[in-house]
């Protein structure tokens, strides 16, 4: 699998020969470093009803014809605007795709949408996959059913280190502690002020306490793993 990162909490994961766009908050994300208006997608995630994480999930969506995946509420949303394929699902729920199967996972945080609309509750997502097991967290708080999670096996755990409005650098060594997974990508950091955070000090922090690897990827950096 490659992950690519596009900057905040947006990733593009390419498995099993298909593009999923995870958050695609691109169009006034200063890291993004990709448009809306060129990236493909088969399948667009989205974790939670935020501006910054629905991003132009609708604009790409419009274009690719990719399918998007998300909650229940967001997806009635989605279908007022315009969008032709949605899949919801709700917390707990699996369901398996050409690309895997995909859990949503619980997260603490909130979810309306950009005009105000109710977004249900956020998510995570946990994709299984026959190239390995991924964890993106959303935006959320630590919480210890993370280790639940982590009996799942994970190649990746994406986190936000982010702190205000999400975990902070300390809880999400903790949540390394917990959900255990091989690699741990940091995200949800350094896009505007108030999320400023040292990830290098924070990969130091995971490498003397946990067994995972941190990989901190720069905007528009792959991993293949
Ligand atoms: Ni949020
Ligand atoms: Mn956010």
């Amino acid at each position: 699998m490659k992950l690519t990162f596009l900057g905040h909490s947006a990733f593009q994961l390419e498995v099993a020969g298909k593009s999923i766009l995870i958050d695609p908050f691109l169009t006034g994300n200063p890291q993004a470093g990709v448009s809306a208006e060129t990236i493909n997608a088969d399948y667009i995630v989205i974790t939670h009803g935020h501006g910054d994480h629905v991003g132009d999930a609708v604009e790409i969506a419009r274009r690719t014809n990719a399918m998007v995946i998300s909650n229940h509420e967001i997806s009635l949303w989605l279908r007022k605007q315009g969008v032709a394929r949605t899949h919801d699902m709700h917390l707990g729920g699996s369901h398996r795709f050409d690309f895997g199967t995909l859990k949503l996972t619980l997260a603490f945080h909130g979810s309306i949408l950009p005009d105000g609309s109710c977004g249900g509750n956020p998510a995570g997502l946990l994709f299984k996959t026959a190239e390995g097991n991924l964890y993106h967290a959303g935006d959320t708080a630590l919480f210890s059913d993370m280790s639940l999670i982590g009996e799942e096996g994970l190649k990746v755990a994406i986190l936000p280190i982010g702190d205000n409005y999400t975990m902070g650098p300390e809880d999400a060594v903790r949540a390394v502690s917990l959900l255990k997974p091989a690699i741990v990508i940091p995200c949800h950091f350094n896009t505007f002020p108030v999320i400023e955070q040292d990830a290098e000090a924070w990969a130091q922090q995971v490498r003397s306490t946990t067994s995972a690897q941190p990989v901190i990827l720069a905007p528009g950096e792959a991993l293949e793993v």
